[in-house]
């Protein structure tokens, strides 16, 4: 085997299996522009306390970007002994630029240097996940308000509840996607500390001045403890639980459109551009970008417990068992990458089917609003819901619906039942009068929508 970068202690070469195991760069060499750039701004401060002449500080970042250049165009060409993104880039380096090159690890450490090129792939990571989602957001804003007049039935535990808008319902998903872009600030800003200069454990010996080191790379803060920086992964581990609650709104949106989508419901049409067809059944159209979406899910949260597998117990500071996060933070994020493209995608060219959306409203469900008829006549909520459950019963022993009951047989439940408890039986004053924040009622959803238009207009 070739020489190693670390290989000055050993007379026998590594063992070809644990070569093998121990390699990462073919993951790893996805942040192969951050560890350049953290390698550029490193020389800079090498320059400052003088380790480095400015001569040989410019031959070095000129080396750097030649790099950075052939990562770019795909020249870069991976050598059997380049074990992870850091040895590539120095083994390289010094075949360009020769013995200078052997500088730039001055006082650094891998172990500082690949937690500072994670948290710089995250920051934009972030950021691209941030304007995902606000897509998505807009798409399910601009549908709920072309389509505000579509009322639907609204259920809980599934079972027939109120009637709703459709847009009332569309809108709930989205206000879980902007928890969580707004989420994001929060991880943005634990990510965005620095730990260069932590050396491998103990710090800097060279008074490299990390503030400035900080303010190159676009930092807000530095990392106050040697220690703890080169072993922390909690802004990974944030990124993953994030990950997965949105992985989990996701899934939920998709569950509701998948049930809708069925002919039994009919609430809609996913379109064939997002569906897929069955090999054996030609009548086939399956929801598989949205079963995709809600299976994914479940691997996001596999990614999330997996590193926290990873954290427990580990001693203090770097172990090779942390190599795996990258893995794992890159898979998580492709992986919510492509189910926001489609879920997008799927929602915008959906067909809501009005007519079946307000075919399934029956007066039954309104049954609550016949309490609420007691109510404003001056009966205790609780004693109303009790007569109209009374009203409920008699109904469904006569096989009729609620609405079809007498104003005597109401009076003789209850005799504050007059002649115009008949207007109940109207969905669109139903849903109306849910006019509190918050609610179903047209306005109350327009406010909704104003909000998040405003909210997509920030940044
Ligand atoms: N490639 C390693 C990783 O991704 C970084 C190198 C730290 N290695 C070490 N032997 N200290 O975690």
């Amino acid at each position: 085997a070739t020489q190693k970068l670390w290989g000055g202690r050993f007379t026998n070469p590594i063992d070809s299996a644990l070569e093998q195991l121990n390699a990462s760069i073919q993951v790893d060499k996805r942040m192969y522009s951050e560890d350049i750039n953290g390698s550029k701004a490193y020389c800079r401060v090498l320059i400052l306390c003088k380790l480095l002449s400015e001569e040989e500080g410019n031959l070095i970042c000129e080396g750097l970007d030649k790099i950075e250049t052939e990562w770019r165009e795909n020249l870069f060409v991976i050598k059997d002994n380049d074990e992870d993104i850091h040895t590539a880039n120095e083994r390289r380096l010094k075949e360009l630029i020769g013995d200078v090159a052997a500088k730039l690890h001055t006082g650094r450490s891998r172990n500082d240097q690949v937690n500072t090129d994670m948290r710089l792939w995250l920051r934009s990571a972030l950021s691209a996940l941030e304007q995902l989602l606000k897509e998505l957001v807009k798409i399910m804003v601009d549908r709920s308000y072309e389509e505000i007049d579509i009322t639907m039935a609204g259920y809980t535990h599934l079972q027939r509840a109120q009637p709703v808008r459709w847009s009332h319902f569309l809108l709930s998903h989205a206000w879980n996607f902007k928890s969580d872009a707004d989420k994001l600030d929060t991880i943005y800003k634990t990510t965005n500390v620095m730990s260069l200069g932590s050396g491998a454990l103990a710090g800097n010996p060279f008074c490299i001045d990390r503030i400035k080191l900080a303010q190159d790379l676009g930092f807000e803060a530095i990392t106050q403890n040697s220690m703890q920086a080169v072993g922390d992964r909690d802004f990974i581990a944030e990124f993953l639980f994030w990950s997965s609650l949105t992985g989990i709104h996701l899934s939920r949106l998709a569950e509701d459109l998948i049930i809708f989508s069925s002919k039994e419901f009919n609430f809609i049409e996913i379109s064939d551009t997002f569906s897929t067809g069955s090999s054996l059944m030609p009548q086939k159209k399956n929801a598989d970008s949205l079963e995709l979406v809600r299976g994914i899910a479940g691997s996001l949260f596999g990614h999330c417990s997996s590193l926290m597998m990873t954290l427990k117990g580990l001693p203090s500071t770097y172990n090779k068992d942390l190599q795996n996060d990258k893995d794992i933070m890159f898979s998580a994020f492709d992986k919510l990458v492509s189910v926001l493209n489609v879920i997008c995608g799927t929602i915008k060219t959906l067909k809501v089917n009005s007519n079946e959306c307000r075919n399934a409203l029956s007066f039954d469900m309104l049954a609550t609003d016949l309490a609420y008829y007691l109510v404003r006549k001056g009966v205790s909520f609780r004693n109303a819901h009790h007569d109209v459950g009374k009203a409920i019963a008699i109904a469904e022993k006569r096989n009729i619906c609620i609405s079809d009951l007498t104003l005597e047989e109401l009076q003789s439940i209850n005799e504050h039942f007059q002649a115009d408890a008949v207007n109940v039986w109207n969905y669109e004053a139903s849903i109306e009068q849910y006019q509190t924040i918050g609610g179903t009622s047209r306005n109350s959803v327009i406010a909704q929508v104003d909000i998040l238009k405003k909210w997509l207009c920030r940044h």
